[in-house]
């Protein structure tokens, strides 16, 4: 009855079993899995989404790629991070999620493949799954800083890869790309037909930004695209406003974006309120966007602070976005570890096997919870990591 797209196995892991009882008996919990910027203890004018009720809402004009407003409000928000880019190279989606959706019926048949990285946001098995294309695990090394390991793109590749993805900066490794490793990634996508998915959704939250930080598309030598959306530029991932923009040689970014067309022509999936307020909803997102700079970077500092004193424990660089991961003494495995900082000291973090990390242990912590609970927590999980 079932499609195979979906998981076979709908069953609770341990660690969503131990939360689900929990929360059942009413044992409060301090959430360093939390990443929803609604309710982190920000500071939303009342008024921040007025734009919606602009009377322009009232009038249904289908466009497949967004109404023109929308899309160079879009347009303007990529030079504001130096990147030129115009009106007619920006498509408009509900969120990244469906842009990943809308760009893999694009690009793959049933059966065909994407390079993913690893460790990375894990929403990639659904996302690949749920339309029939097969993700292909591709190495994220940790030396120091965390590099695309290259040599396992070469190794990973089959003839039925259609696209690699990159996530800049990373989620959770906080890595962003570096320009060698976007050269040589382009080098391997021209010599087989590659595209390149950029997911550029942190790009706002540079917290030590490493000089070779490339972005995917200027100078784009393929079929590039570049994700983003107001979900995280501006703290609003209720609004479901995201843009895909497009980059690489003109003639084959022409034929794509009319290809596309037919795709999103299909869905009509941005609400019409939401385009009618783009513009302004970008700009009035600044406010919020400022408030998580800073709340990141005052739990970034307060982490580190905290961990000066456990010399077993090692706070991994972070060079953007909205995460920090702790390489902890592998004393036990990490599964155990996170079902004991519940059961023992009320706090719930990630794994990273969560994120396919390549070995334990590592606890992944998000940076945007309320600072005082923040700091509470990262107090019970160093103690008990260390331990
Ligand atoms: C790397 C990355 N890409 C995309 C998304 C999804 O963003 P959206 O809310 O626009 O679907 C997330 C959400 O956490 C993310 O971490």
């Amino acid at each position: 009855m079932i499609s195979s797209r979906l998981p076979q196995n709908l069953e609770p892991n341990a660690v969503a079993r131990a939360l689900e009882a929990r929360r059942r008996a009413g044992s409060p919990i301090l959430d360093l899995t939390a990443t929803n910027p609604t309710a982190a203890g920000l500071t939303y004018p009342g008024d921040l989404l007025e734009p919606l009720a602009d009377a322009r809402a009232l009038e249904y004009d289908p466009q497949p790629l967004g109404l023109w407003s929308a899309r160079a409000a879009v347009a303007a928000d990529f030079r504001r991070r130096g990147i030129v880019i115009s009106a007619d190279r920006v498509a408009l989606t509900s969120s990244t999620s469906e842009a990943y959706a809308m760009l893999f019926k694009l690009l793959c048949d049933a059966g065909d493949a994407v390079l993913v990285p690893h460790p990375s946001y894990p929403l990639f098995a659904h996302l690949t799954q749920l339309e029939s294309v097969t993700a292909i695990p591709y190495a994220l090394e940790y030396h120091g800083s965390w590099r695309i390991d290259v040599d396992s793109i070469a190794r990973a590749a089959t003839g039925r890869v259609r696209a690699l993805l990159i996530v800049s900066p990373n989620n959770p490794t906080g890595s962003f790309l570096h320009r060698d490793d976007l050269a040589a990634i382009s080098r391997l996508a021209v010599a087989n037909g590659w595209a390149i998915i950029g997911d550029e959704v942190f790009a706002d939250y540079p917290l030590d930004p490493a000089s070779h930080a490339a972005a995917v598309l200027p100078g784009a030598e393929v079929l590039t695209f570049s994700l983003g959306g107001l979900s995280k530029s501006a703290g609003l991932p209720q609004v479901k406003l995201g843009w895909i923009g497009f980059g690489g040689p003109t003639d084959v970014v022409d034929r794509a974006i009319g290809a596309y067309e037919i795709v999103a022509d299909t869905y009509l999936s941005v609400s019409t309120p939401v385009q009618a307020a783009a513009s302004q909803l970008i700009e009035r997102g600044a406010a919020i966007r400022m408030q998580i700079v800073a709340r990141v970077r005052r739990n970034l500092d307060a982490l580190r602070a905290q961990a000066a004193a456990f010399p077993s424990i090692e706070v991994l660089p972070v060079e953007g976005g909205w995460s920090a991961v702790l390489k902890v003494p592998q004393v036990r495995p990490e599964e155990a570890l996170v079902l004991e900082l519940l059961a023992k000291d009320d706090v719930l973090v990630h794994p990273g096997y969560f994120f396919d990390f390549a070995r334990e242990a590592f606890v992944v912590v998000s940076l945007l919870p309320e600072p005082a609970a923040f700091d509470r927590a990262i107090a019970r999980i160093l103690q008990r990591s260390a331990a």
